[in-house]
């Protein structure tokens, strides 16, 4: 079954075609960055207009590079929720209206549960490794969303934590935004904290780790204090200009993934699960991934580079899987900004 899977929750116009929720016959991206970069943020009206002119393209492009017309496509999925509403609604409308004009089925996605799918993909029947049995602990990392969750099935989360005020993400984008590193935030924090002692700045970490909030994050402790209270936290003494950028980015980096790593490990060692899938845009980042690879005790698994933002390939598989199960949306379906369906439990 070849199913065309569309994403439009956010900057990235993407259309794919996967073959039974596992083989990815074309993934076309178009990124907005450069008509937000001057904004350093994404500017919802912006956003919904641009995927208004590019979808068509971008689907007909996807479609193309799968070597398929419209005939050969079995069903179609697109992102409903969650993300910025005007965006959202440009692919959902369009891919509702691909899918009733050719009598196809649709099915409408969860943007999160379709990252935490995005590991299972690959191009070619000889790149496939085993994807490891229910259930596992997910990290959904992204610009929106910090979520730990035990994973039971594609489309069964319990949330065990969650942030109480910033996404990482929007954390990464938050502090590049105030020292002017660039946009997007987490990339070139990411390429700058290279160069830079992350043990220049000893960065406080939330206290959170009490009663119900085992498992929950918070960044914006970590964001005032490399926004506002700098000198406060530094350990070593001011550098040159340029090395003093690389060391704040580098040290609020390596605190950004602490924070993250200290309330996954907990979920680990609470549930016994140690098998850890991540997804979403922060799961790109250098030392979130070399700091789960030197875990040689736990199973941690990443989607490649490509398929760690937002893509039209996780959607077309995830929505696979529902229609495998022989299941469909309504046309009626509309867009929510917020994740739904997940429960939230404290174990
Ligand atoms: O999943 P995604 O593409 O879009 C959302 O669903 O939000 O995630 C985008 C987020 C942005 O905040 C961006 O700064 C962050 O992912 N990001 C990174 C890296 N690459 C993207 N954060 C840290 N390190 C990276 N290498
Ligand atoms: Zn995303």
């Amino acid at each position: 079954m070849k199913v065309l899977g569309i994403e439009s929750s956010c900057d990235e116009c993407a259309a794919a075609v996967v073959e039974n929720g596992r083989f990815i016959l074309s993934s076309v991206v178009a990124t907005q960055i450069p008509f937000h970069e001057a904004w350093n943020g994404v500017v919802p009206e912006i956003a919904s207009r641009k995927h208004t002119e590019w979808i068509m393209t971008v689907a007909e492009e996807a479609l193309k590079q799968a070597g398929l017309g419209p005939d050969g496509i079995d069903g179609v999925a697109a992102t409903s929720r969650p993300g910025l509403l005007g965006s959202l609604l440009v692919g959902l409308t369009f891919a509702k209206a691909f899918a009733f004009s050719r009598g196809l089925p649709f099915i409408a996605c969860d943007h999160m549960l379709a990252h935490l799918y995005a590991p299972r993909l690959v191009h070619a029947p000889e790149q496939e490794t085993e994807f490891p049995p229910y259930p596992f602990i997910g990290l959904l990392v992204s610009g929106g969303h910090s979520i730990i969750c035990r994973v039971e099935d594609f489309d069964t989360v319990t949330v065990l934590g969650t942030t109480i005020d910033d996404a990482v993400g929007e954390a990464f984008d938050k502090v590049a935004k105030f020292y002017g590193f660039g946009y997007p935030g987490g990339v070139c924090i990411d390429k700058l904290a290279t160069k830079g002692d992350s043990g220049a700045f000893r960065f406080p970490l939330p206290n959170l780790h009490k009663g119900s909030h085992d498992y929950d994050l918070s960044y914006s402790g970590l964001k005032t204090a490399v926004i506002n209270q700098l000198e406060q936290f530094r350990i070593k003494k001011p550098a040159s200009d340029e090395a003093e950028k690389a060391n704040i980015a580098a040290s609020f980096q390596k605190t950004a993934v602490d924070i993250l790593l200290r309330s996954l490990f907990r979920a680990v060692d609470d549930t016994g699960i140690s098998t850890i899938v991540a997804g979403g845009g922060v799961a790109a980042n250098s030392c979130l991934r070399s700091s789960l690879a030197s875990r040689k005790d736990l199973h941690c698994v990443f989607p490649p580079l490509e398929l760690c933002g937002d893509n039209g390939a996780m959607i077309a598989g995830l929505g696979y899987q529902y229609l495998a199960r022989g299941e469909t949306s309504s046309l009626n379906v509309s867009a929510s900004a917020r994740v739904s369906g997940f429960k939230r439990k404290y174990p």
